[in-house]
Order: structure tokens, then C-alpha cells, then sequence
């Protein structure tokens, strides 16, 4: 499963994306307003830092102007992933951008028969937002299993299950049980796949019985078997 980062905040990605396991960034017009700083130049630096696909949103409604602000967007970066609406407008964008070789997430997906339509239309990504369905007592799960399902009976789609809206990490885990390709992940959320108390109380035990053995690792000389074993 590939792990994307859903903010703007570049500070986050930065730190983020320092652990190598930050496969891409998702943004929206909220996360940039969030983040208080011009579109275009945070979608600059984003994909300056992370070289996997970098999701930056039109903010048109008309397949003329959305056609041209993605074919602006594009121009940022050989990353962008230029993100439409699922729209009828949304997708025949999306239809001529990925015909033309542009990335497209197609977003705001909440059917299974939407998600149909952005494989369609050609999309790189479709992005179902798993939380705002959770949120209104829908089993946001549920879409991501039917997309899933619908899709792997037609392989020549290319369109990557991308979940989003993800409000925990088992929106996460239950995603990859289901085969989605992409989570985009709050930090937050990204940060607390790494967390479990056992594994704090067992590196505490660990290190408080590597202690009380006196030793280093480092100070310790060594026999360099392995370059010998190289050498021969
Ligand atoms: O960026 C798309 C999606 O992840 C938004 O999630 O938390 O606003 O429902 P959220």
C-alpha cells in the first residue's frame, strides 16, 4: 500500500517524509487555505520535497476553466496529480487531462457507481472519503470494498483506489485488507501507525537490561568477518 500525506503544511511533510515511507501528498482547497500561504507556490515546494504524485485541486466548476487551471497545475511539476471534482464536468476533464498524460485524482467520490464512472473517464486515482461517510452513520468501509470489488473485475482500468478522508489507522488497516493501493493519511494519523504501549514497555526492558550489562556496541573492537568474507 503506498502511504500518501493529506496536508499542506510543508513543515509536516518535511518531517514526514524524512522516514522514507511518504509516497505522495494529497491536498484540497481547505488544506491550503489551512495552510495560509499562496496555492500555487506551496504546491511548488511540496513537490520539491516529495517526488511521488502531489494532488493539487481546480477550483473551477466548468470543464473549460477546470481544463485549463489543471493544464496550469500540470506545469508545476512532472509530479502533479491534477484533483477534479467528481463531477460530469469533473470527469470530462478528467478524460482529456489523462488522455493527454496528466495524473488526475478524480475527489469527493461517495458511490461505487461514481467510482465506476472515474474509471471511466481514465483517472489515475479515485479518491472515496471513507470519514464523511462514517460521519453520517454510512459504512464508508463498505464503498472501498465495493470499488475494489468492481474494479478488479476489469484489469485494464487503471485507476488506483486512493482512500481518503481516513479519521484513524484502521480506516488504514481495514483499507489494505481490501487491496486499495493508496491511504492518504493526516500526519497525525501517519504518526500513530507507528504506536503501540507493548512496544514502548518492551524497548523500556530492553534497554533497562542493556544497561546493566555495562557494554557498547560501539566501543566493543570486532573482527570485520564480513569484509574478510568479501575479500576472498
Ligand atoms: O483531502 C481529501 C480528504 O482526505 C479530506 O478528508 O478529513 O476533510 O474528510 P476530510
Amino acid at each position: 500500500m503506498k502511504f500518501f500525506v493529506d496536508t499542506a503544511d510543508v513543515k509536516e511533510i518535511r518531517d514526514l517524509a524524512a522516514t522514507g515511507l511518504v509516497d505522495g501528498v494529497t491536498t484540497n482547497p481547505s488544506l491550503i487555505a489551512k495552510s495560509g500561504r499562496r496555492f500555487l507556490d506551496v504546491v511548488a515546494e511540496i513537490a520539491s520535497i516529495v517526488p511521488g504524485p502531489v494532488s493539487a485541486e481546480v477550483a473551477a466548476t466548468d470543464h473549460p476553466t477546470m481544463l485549463a487551471e489543471g493544464r496550469k497545475l500540470a506545469k508545476i511539476a512532472p509530479n502533479i496529480a491534477v484533483k477534479v471534482p467528481l463531477t460530469v464536468d469533473g470527469l470530462k476533464t478528467c478524460k482529456v487531462l489523462s488522455d493527454g498524460g496528466t495524473m488526475v485524482n478524480v475527489t469527493l467520490c461517495f458511490s461505487a457507481a461514481q467510482a465506476l464512472l472515474a474509471a471511466k473517464a481514465g483517472a489515475s486515482f479515485i479518491s472515496p472519503f471513507v470519514g464523511r461517510l462514517d460521519d453520517i452513520s454510512a459504512p464508508g468501509m463498505e464503498l472501498i470494498a465495493d470499488i475494489c470489488q468492481i474494479y478488479r473485475q476489469y484489469p485494464h482500468f487503471k485507476t488506483e483506489v486512493l482512500v481518503a478522508s481516513i479519521r484513524h489507522p484502521l480506516h488504514v488497516v481495514d483499507a489494505a485488507k481490501l487491496g486499495a493501493h493508496v491511504s492518504t493519511l493526516p500526519p497525525n494519523v501517519l504518526r500513530q501507525l507507528f504506536a503501540h504501549p507493548l512496544t514502548d514497555k518492551g524497548l523500556a526492558a530492553f534497554l533497562a537490561d542493556w544497561a546493566s550489562t555495562g557494554q557498547s556496541i560501539l566501543e566493543e573492537p570486532i573482527e570485520d568477518r564480513r569484509a574478510l568474507a568479501q575479500a576472498r
